[in-house]
């Protein structure tokens, strides 16, 4: 893979090995880059690798791959806790470490100081702004945003974010790298706050716990209705617990920060985070789990008709909706997003139909007259046209 002024990428350095950063080095190996998993303690790789192996074993027993595969793709990822040794000879680097500016400041100092020239910079960020980080580093025209989703090895989608600086090469290099790893790019026109799925996503939880108190509803009712209703592949608590809280956080306090109008933060969130019940991963969040392995919540259908999620899909549209009006995405794109990042079975606008666009309009009003001006319709929803 290459063009006239970058590189044929071989070698991939992921920086960070958490929930994304592991993901982003197996499907990397899978596609048969180099890969470095880079992380600041060897403790953490160590569980990072053990992941990896757990994700490939799953592979392997559904014959997705042989074992002689798995081992080949584990090989080829080295765990690295120097930084001068996990950036030397590297292509690309992808970034993914926790989602604070302060932080991504830090590393990209370290970064910076240590790479070869030559290395592409990609972000795994979920909400930064791409342009802001582009400019923490010596070279904003050779960096991209790479939003991959949880889990990597299993959604299809990957948000791909150019800064304004961005050199028009390196987003197709992005694209290409996106579909040589075998997933889908969607472009993201516009450097907003949440991009294009976390756009939907993240205001979706704390409306979801809004939910809970102002309809004396339960999570599991909730939960059942978002996923036998609304099409989504799980609960809305369930996947906020899959995510992670800490994820969920902070994508909050940034987006939150970039743009007030798109969230409408439940404190609930916050304080799940101080408590440090970070959902599966500490074995509470909003649900309990019984170990910190992949779990799912018990939902039915009996339980979804107990509850109507016209104000939870009302949210969503609107949200989206705000993405097409303000030319982030056509709709094609976004409901190709939703598809891909989010496991949505059926199109968030044709559930929209299906429950009545004025229905959905007047949920949107009601809530505005009682909550303020985050809940106002999105003239694309006004104006509905099907
Ligand atoms: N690697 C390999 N296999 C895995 C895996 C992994 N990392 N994670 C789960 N699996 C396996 C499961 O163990 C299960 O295997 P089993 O059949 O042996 O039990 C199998 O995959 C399928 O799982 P499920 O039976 O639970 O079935 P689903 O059909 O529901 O698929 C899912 C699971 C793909 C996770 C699906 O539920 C889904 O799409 N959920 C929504 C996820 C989502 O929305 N992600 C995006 C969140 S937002 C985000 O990431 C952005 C960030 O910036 C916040």
């Amino acid at each position: 893979m290459s063009s006239p002024s970058f590189p044929s990428i071989n070698k991939i350095t992921v920086l960070g090995s958490g929930v994304m950063g592991h993901g982003i080095a197996q499907v990397s190996a899978m596609a048969g880059y180099q890969v470095v998993l880079r992380d600041i303690e060897q403790s953490f790789l160590d569980k990072a690798m053990e992941k990896i192996r757990w994700s490939l074993n799953k592979m392997v027993e559904k014959q997705k791959l042989t074992q002689e595969k798995a081992d080949e793709i584990f090989s080829r990822i080295k765990p690295v806790v120097d930084i001068k040794q996990a950036l030397a000879g590297a292509d690309l680097l992808i970034e993914a470490v926790p989602e604070d500016m302060n932080l991504k400041k830090k590393v990209y100092a370290e970064v910076d100081s240590n790479s070869d020239q030559k290395t592409l910079y990609a972000s795994n960020t979920s909400t930064l702004p791409i342009t802001e980080m582009a400019a923490l580093t010596s070279r904003p025209t050779r960096f991209i945003g790479l939003h991959f989703f949880n889990p990597p090895q299993l959604m299809p989608l990957v948000e791909v974010i150019p800064g304004s600086k961005t050199d028009p090469a390196m987003v197709d290099m992005a694209m290409e790298f996106c579909r040589k790893v075998g997933k889908q790019p969607v472009l993201c026109k516009k450097d907003v706050a949440g991009f294009i799925v976390n756009r939907v996503f993240i205001p979706l939880v704390h409306e979801a716990a809004y939910c809970m108190d102002r309809d004396n509803a339960s999570m599991t009712q909730i939960d059942s209705a978002v996923k036998f209703r609304l099409s989504f592949p799980m609960g809305i608590f369930e996947l906020a617990d899959y995510t992670g809280l800490d994820v969920i956080h902070k994508a909050t306090v940034e987006m939150h920060s970039r743009d007030s109008k798109v969230i409408y933060p439940h404190p609930r969130i916050k304080q799940l985070f101080e408590e440090k019940n970070l959902g599966q991963k500490t074995g509470k969040g909003f649900y309990e789990y019984k170990g910190n392995k992949y779990e799912r919540i018990n939902l039915t259908e009996e339980q979804a008709a107990t509850y109507d999620p016209t104000k939870l899909l009302a949210v969503a549209a609107n949200n989206a909706a705000w993405l097409v009006t303000n030319g982030v995405c056509s709709r094609e794109e976004l409901e190709k997003a939703l598809k891909l990042g989010m496991g949505l079975k059926k199109e968030l606008f044709a559930t929209v139909q299906e429950f009545g666009p004025q229905n959905v309009v007047k949920a949107l009003r009601e809530l505005a007259a009682k909550y303020g001006s985050f809940y106002e319709p999105d003239p694309y929803l006004v104006n509905w046209r099907g």
